[in-house]
């Protein structure tokens, strides 16, 4: 059988003629056997999205590491939208991020904030974590089922983050409008003029509440990052209020939604896979791998995106400076080239997986350890502590319908 089939498709496709559409009726359900056609027929693929679409494990590799490819982040809204728009407060914010700056501002910004996520920080915070775990299963242990999402997974994330940060419990909520204006940037949604406004007006709001949250920790002082930031800055005059509080949005934003979803597609594939449970069950030692293996396999975060600085070649492809790229880590991480042995099978014992879930190059995630920390204690606390749990319909999850985010948007489960 060739890659169409895989797709489910019987008829031979004609690689020339050949259209990748993640607006089919099946690709949220089941993305993969998509790009296994992309790889296999056009690697490096022109798509109606107005990008090449990247789909080869050396090829994405490539394009993170290649400082050829960069964020322009400014430049390309500005295409989009206009360069006034661009300087209103929702693209100003974002345009202050790491995640969306090129070097040298991108390295000033990294360098900052990358001293509170060593892995000594990270694994200092095991107790903390266990605990909230505990504290989230102990609320539902009696009921007998549970949303695995809204009062699991979604636990350990955010509160890690918001404890990290120093953002009250009470203030949490204020933050999620904004998190949601971000995550559609990040994803490149279309804004409508009316959407733009009401996201800089949030935008202003929660600069102004950093503003007020900044001259607190400089009185008094706290044991927070925010604290630590806002003093680094004083120390050195390095970052803007702005750029702070793009900073702490940032780490709030990528922080969260990214690890409730793994852990969500984690007890997925677990509860897909029964023979590789009871294998982790067994030999819980397999846990690490296990992670490698559940982020190759069905990764939260399944692109990023690139813009070509300048005008080269790209696998006998010619892509012009300015061209868009989208780097399909969720393709790349299913690539036979690279996992010779049975990559469409999900395997805890699978060795030096590296997948390419996390980024590459300069941008590589700075929660990496961290996500791997909770969801590491999420999934063998809940395997130990609720082992008859079932999930409802595990074959046919609702998963979010969201191209760049893949994870369920809800997980009934009993026990
Ligand atoms: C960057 C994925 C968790 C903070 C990235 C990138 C990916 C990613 C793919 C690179 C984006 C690019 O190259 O354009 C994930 C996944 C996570 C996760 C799949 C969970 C399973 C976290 C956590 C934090 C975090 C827990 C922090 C608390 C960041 C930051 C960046 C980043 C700050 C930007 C780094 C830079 O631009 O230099 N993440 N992430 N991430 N991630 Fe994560």
């Amino acid at each position: 059988p060739g890659p169409a089939d895989a797709a489910g498709d019987q008829s031979p496709v004609d690689a020339s003629r050949y259209v990748f559409n993640p607006f089919a009726s099946d690709f949220i359900r089941d993305p993969y056997p998509h790009y296994a056609k992309l790889r296999a027929l056009d690697p490096v693929h022109f798509a109606p999205i107005g990008a090449y679409v990247v789909s080869r494990h050396a090829d994405v590799g490539t394009v993170l590491k290649d400082r050829r490819f960069g964020k322009a982040f400014v430049e390309r809204s500005a295409k989009r939208y206009g360069s006034e728009v661009v300087r209103e407060p929702l693209f100003d914010h974002m345009s202050k991020t790491m995640l969306l700056s090129d070097p040298p501002h991108h390295t000033r910004l990294r360098n900052l904030v990358v001293k509170a996520f060593t892995a000594r920080q990270v694994e200092a915070m095991r107790p903390r974590i266990q605990q909230v775990v505990d504290q989230a299963l102990d609320a539902v242990v009696d009921r007998g089922k549970m949303d695995l999402v809204s009062e699991f997974a979604y636990h350990p994330p955010v509160t890690i983050i918001c404890d990290m940060l120093g953002i009250p419990d009470d203030e949490r909520g204020f933050f999620h409008a904004v998190s949601e204006d971000s995550v559609r940037v990040l994803e490149s949604a279309a804004f409508t003029p009316e959407e733009i406004a009401a996201a800089n007006s949030r935008v202003k709001s929660v600069r102004d509440y950093f503003e007020r949250l900044y001259e607190q920790c400089r009185r008094r002082p706290g044991n927070d990052l925010t604290t630590q930031l806002v003093m680094a800055e004083e120390d050195g005059n390095r970052l803007t209020n702005e750029e702070l509080t793009a900073s702490i949005m940032l780490l709030f934003v990528a922080g969260h939604e990214t690890t409730i979803n793994l852990i969500g597609n984690s007890l997925i594939t677990l509860h897909r896979n029964p023979d590789q449970m009871a294998l982790l069950r067994t030999d819980p030692g397999l846990i690490h791998n296990a992670i490698d293996e559940f982020l190759r396999y069905e990764p939260s975060i399944q692109f990023t995106g690139r813009v070509a600085l300048e005008d080269m070649e790209l696998a006998d492809k010619r892509i012009a400076k300015g061209d868009n790229i989208v780097c399909l880590l969720a393709s790349a991480n299913r690539d036979a080239a690279v996992y010779p042995d049975r990559p469409d099978e999900f395997d805890i014992t699978r060795r030096n997986s590296k997948p390419l879930s996390f980024g590459g190059g300069i941008h590589f995630c700075l929660g990496a350890q961290l996500a791997r920390l909770q969801t590491e204690i999420a999934v063998t606390t809940l395997l130990r502590r609720l082992p008859r749990l079932q999930i409802d319909d595990v074959e046919n999850p609702a998963w979010k319908p969201n191209f760049v985010i893949r994870g369920p948007r809800v997980l009934p489960a009993s026990w």
